[in-house]
């Protein structure tokens, strides 16, 4: 890992002739040095950005060389990726954020959406209770009221420095003055199918003919006009107001359920952080109703990372217990964890020593697969989403998930207000023992009910170190996010990568059911599916396991960032 070192031209300039040539060669290498590198994490002193999308990690940069801190540049990332990063970045979604002060406070903030008023239990069932294919996610009926706007909204009001106008500045004017197209977005229009069922998606984009091509400027007045109502108005410019009537319009145009009510009622939560230790670091991570921070709390809490150690990084052995460990977090998972307003999740319980002992006895002990169908959840005691992360030199360490659940949401951009429509409401377990898009199995805590807010598997998470800063990370990919997560930790901390090789590593996942291993292509060896396939897994090869970026803190205190190979994301500090 190298630190950046700012060029000095001028001096290299002032050098004697028979000096120019060396000295063009270290204005290179310092360039080169400082330049951010798809080969090593970028590393700067006082802040870094890392985001999917390049112009949104840019907006980050410039609050934060305005004077911002890093929640500042955070919600003004989120905003940009509104514009920037149609798949995943919205104002029409929700998400989850951990964040930590200078000070050292921890906080979680819940801009998840909810179901309207008017949703029920049973709407995406028919008449015999059979599941109706593709309500919940191809049309208006799996919109949840979005959380996006009030969660940076609040956000900003509580621990912000900068006048909203200025965060929102930049998404106004990309969204306005337009932007010219990456190859990873002109492409990802282009082969998407579901945002072409929408006239209103079409004319957004530019999707008639062969669809928009790299390099093509893509303007979106609609959406400049509601981000500027935001800019000016706050919450009313988004909940209230025209937009709120365009949006109520909307919805009663295409069967949606979202009234003026629902708009109204709206408001992000702060959340008790989950704060658990293991080893000698401290996660920070969001609560229920996001499943990531107590999935990987189980799955740590029974796994032994001496045994682990020793018995290699990806060997059998070592996939095998992970895999063990998750079975069980999974299965508890889907059983117990659902929004804590409705539904009495029993956290203290599921995290608790004793239980987690009870949990442990049920691993198998003869080296061979455990069985889905024989681990169940513990009794009763009576293609998208995006992660993005922000630090400062202050102190303060901003990590935000956020999504409008598949990969451009519903895939409607809702008529005249310009923005996508999340397809959140298939999140909730819309029928006990029927899967989900992602393949996740719900039971009753995760039922709809008006107001609720439905489970995820949304992670973001901050990792200290003797009470300081160590890591930060969060990752897209449904139920594979939690096990993303906690593969980067254990990449980092067992495995003793830097974040760059702990990010880029092949990734694998089990999720209790479908009981199987899925794997990224070459995280096993020949010898290693052999062997896992002999003590009797199935195994399941995907071409993409999740899409992180992370920030890490160097020993000399600056701040590495990096933004997945598997994205055309970028980190960049000053
Ligand atoms: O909240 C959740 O768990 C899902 N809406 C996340 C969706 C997701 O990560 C899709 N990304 N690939």
């Amino acid at each position: 890992m190298s630190t950046a070192v700012t060029p000095q031209p001028s001096r290299a300039l002032a050098l004697h002739a028979q000096h120019v040539v060396v000295a063009a060669l270290v204005a290179t290498f310092l360039l080169l040095n400082t330049v951010p590198s798809r080969t090593q994490p970028n590393v700067a002193a006082n802040g870094m950005v890392a985001s999917p999308e390049p112009l949104a990690t840019d907006v980050g940069v410039a609050i934060l060389k305005a004077g911002g801190n890093a929640f500042d540049a955070a919600a003004a990332v989120q905003f940009a990726l509104a514009v920037t990063y149609p798949t995943a970045g919205n104002i029409g979604g929700g998400g989850f954020m951990v964040g930590l002060t200078a000070e050292g406070e921890a906080f979680a903030l819940d801009f998840r959406e909810e179901a309207p008023g008017a949703a029920h239990a049973d709407m995406f069932v028919d008449a015999n209770g059979e599941m109706v294919p593709n309500l919940s996610t191809d049309t208006h009926a799996g919109v949840g009221v979005p959380g996006s706007v009030d969660g940076m909204l609040t956000l900003l009001d509580r621990y912000g420095t900068l006048p909203r106008a200025e965060v929102l500045a930049p998404a106004v004017a990309l969204a306005r003055d337009g932007f010219p197209m990456s190859y990873a977005l002109a492409g990802s229009l282009q082969r998407n199918e579901r945002i072409r069922n929408f006239a209103s998606s079409a004319a957004a984009f530019g999707l008639e003919g062969d669809g928009p091509r790299m390099g093509d400027l893509l303007r979106q007045p609609d959406l400049a006009a509601t981000l500027e109502a935001i800019s000016t108005e706050g919450r009313d410019g988004f909940y209230a107001g025209r937009t709120a009537d365009l949006i109520v319009a909307d919805m009663r145009a295409n069967g949606g359920l979202i009234t003026h009510d629902d708009l109204k009622s709206y408001a992000a939560e702060w959340r008790e952080p989950l704060v658990f230790g293991h080893d000698r670091y401290e996660f920070i991570t969001h609560p229920v109703p996001s499943s990531g921070g107590m999935t990987i709390a189980q799955t740590l809490a029974v796994m032994n990372m001496q045994v682990l150690k020793r018995a290699g990084y990806h060997s059998a052995k070592a996939v095998s217990m992970v895999t063990e460990a998750q079975r069980l977090a999974f299965a508890d998972r889907n059983f117990w964890l659902g929004d804590p307003d409705y539904f009495n999740v029993p956290v203290d319980r599921l995290l608790s020593r004793d239980y987690m002992e009870q949990r442990r006895r049920l691993l198998p002990q003869d080296g061979l697969a455990g069985r889905s169908e024989g681990v169940s959840h513990g009794p009763a005691e009576s293609d998208e989403t995006t992660h993005f992360t922000v630090a400062d030199r202050a102190g303060n360490v901003a990590a935000i998930t956020t999504t409008l659940n598949s990969g451009y949401g519903l895939g409607a951009v809702a008529t005249g207000a310009g923005f996508l429509w999340n397809n959140e409401m298939d999140n909730f377990s819309a029928r006990p023992g029927v899967p989900n898009q992602y393949g996740l199995l719900g039971a009753e805590a995760n039922a709809i009910q008006p107001g609720k807010r439905p489970l995820s598997s949304m992670t973001p998470t901050i990792v200290r170190a003797f009470g300081d800063f160590y890591l930060t990370m969060g990752s897209p990919g449904g139920p594979t996010i939690i096990n993303t997560v906690l593969q980067i930790y254990l990449n980092v901390t067992v495995w003793g990568m830097d974040l760059q090789q702990a990010i880029d590593a092949p990734r694998i996942h089990h999720q209790w059911r479908p009981d199987r291993i899925d794997h990224e292509p070459f995280a096993l060896s020949a010898e290693t599916k052999a062997e896992l396939t002999r003590m009797g897994y199935a195994l399941h090869e995907r071409q993409r396991i999740g899409m992180a970026a992370g920030i890490r803190k160097t020993p000399e205190g600056f701040f590495a960032g990096y933004a997945d190979r598997r994205g055309a994301g970028t980190a960049r500090g000053y």
